[in-house]
């Protein structure tokens, strides 16, 4: 069995994640029981989502014990197997983690994939993975979008985010985008389509208001939330009646003591909705949002971005783009 490079959590990190709470080992990787196969990763998935499970507490799955290596969406190539219905050479995507070689267990979380029927086999971790399934449940189901309606996306030059603008174009919505910094706000307009664009940056809770209701002159129907802070409070403040917030993520409090919500009242005011959203609540439909988000790729109204660092020695530095907006596109880290 091959030596296995794993990217380990050795400590919780103390708000901002620093190098020395992962330790990069090699280990030996223990033969194959019956049932059990083995994945060599090519590429995983970084995700905000994996600073919540370095905590004590966890978030909606349990912590990743300390030790154990970070845990991670990967896909990979079946190397070895003594599992009925995984073959050596064929494609998988699964929960798997950071590190060269995962195994997998018959039954378990781990799933065949084709790349034959993707442009890229990486889009299994953004378009046609949780990333794409998050945009087209969370926004079309949860936020119930109408023609017409003025839809305001955080993070909107993310991963998540700049789907949510696109099918809020595709769905006869005005789109407007707050992102950090000029470059990212061009992209908003000139790549994803949306209608306007917010740079948050150097601006305080007073001047954010006012700027989004500049660039949303009627008002706001929709907030698809990934930012939470004084992004959200902000938003609330423009709220037409009975506009949605679907709270898809508060990335602006992941390393900090969370600052909570204080224009809560604008829902009372607004007789306006927030509604918490998570994307593993719509696993057994992925089928039915993967086929509509490759109608539209395939029809040219949805672009998708991916940001391939490699190496796995490079995980920490990869992973904390998340936090310093220096990722463009999906964070993916290469591993074979
Ligand atoms: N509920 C679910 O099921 C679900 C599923 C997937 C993702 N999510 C959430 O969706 C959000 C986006 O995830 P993603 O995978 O698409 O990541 P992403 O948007 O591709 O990358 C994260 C982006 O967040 C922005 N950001 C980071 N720290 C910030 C801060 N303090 N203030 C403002 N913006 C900040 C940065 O963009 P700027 O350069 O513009 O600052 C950064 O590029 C996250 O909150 C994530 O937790 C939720």
């Amino acid at each position: 069995m091959p030596q296995n490079r794993r990217f380990l959590l050795q400590r919780r990190p103390d708000g901002t994640p620093v190098e020395a709470d992962f330790e990069l080992v090699t280990e030996d990787t223990p033969a194959l029981a019956e049932g059990e196969f083995l994945i060599r990763n090519h590429y995983a998935s970084l995700d905000p989502a994996m600073r919540g499970w370095m905590d004590e507490s966890g978030n909606y799955i349990p912590p990743i014990p300390l030790g154990a290596p970070v845990r991670a969406s990967t896909i990979g190539v079946v190397e070895e197997s003594r599992a009925e219905g995984f073959e050596p050479g064929q494609w998988v995507m699964g929960l798997n983690a950071l590190e060269d070689y995962s195994i997998g267990v018959a039954g378990g979380f781990t799933q065949p994939i084709d790349p034959a029927l993707v442009p890229s086999v990486t889009n299994y971790l953004s378009i046609f993975g949780a990333v794409g399934m998050t945009a087209y449940f969370g926004f079309l189901e949860v936020c119930e979008p109408k023609p017409g309606e003025t839809v305001l996306v955080s993070g909107a030059a993310g991963a998540v985010g700049s789907l949510v603008g696109q099918l809020a174009k595709i769905h006869g919505c005005r789109a407007v985008g707050i992102a950090g910094g000029p470059a990212k706000c061009a992209r908003l307009t000139e790549k994803y389509g949306f209608d306007a664009a917010i740079d948050y940056r150097g601006k305080d809770e007073a001047a954010l208001t006012a700027a989004i209701a500049e660039a949303c002159p009627d008002g706001v129907d929709v907030i698809f939330e990934n930012v939470g802070g004084i992004i959200l409070d902000a938003g609330l403040m423009n709220l037409n009646l009975y506009a949605r917030v679907g709270l898809c993520g508060l990335i602006s409090e992941y390393n900090t003591a969370p600052r909570g919500i204080r224009n809560l009242w604008q829902l009372i005011v607004k007789r306006a909705h927030i509604r918490g959203l998570l994307v593993a609540d719509y696993v057994e439909r992925f089928g039915e949002g993967a086929a509509k988000m490759g109608e539209w790729a395939a029809a040219g109204k949805l672009t998708i971005d991916e940001h391939i660092d490699e190496g796995l020695e490079n995980a920490f530095d990869s992973f904390m783009r998340l936090f310093a907006g220096t990722n463009d596109g999906k964070m993916i880290l290469k591993i074979a």
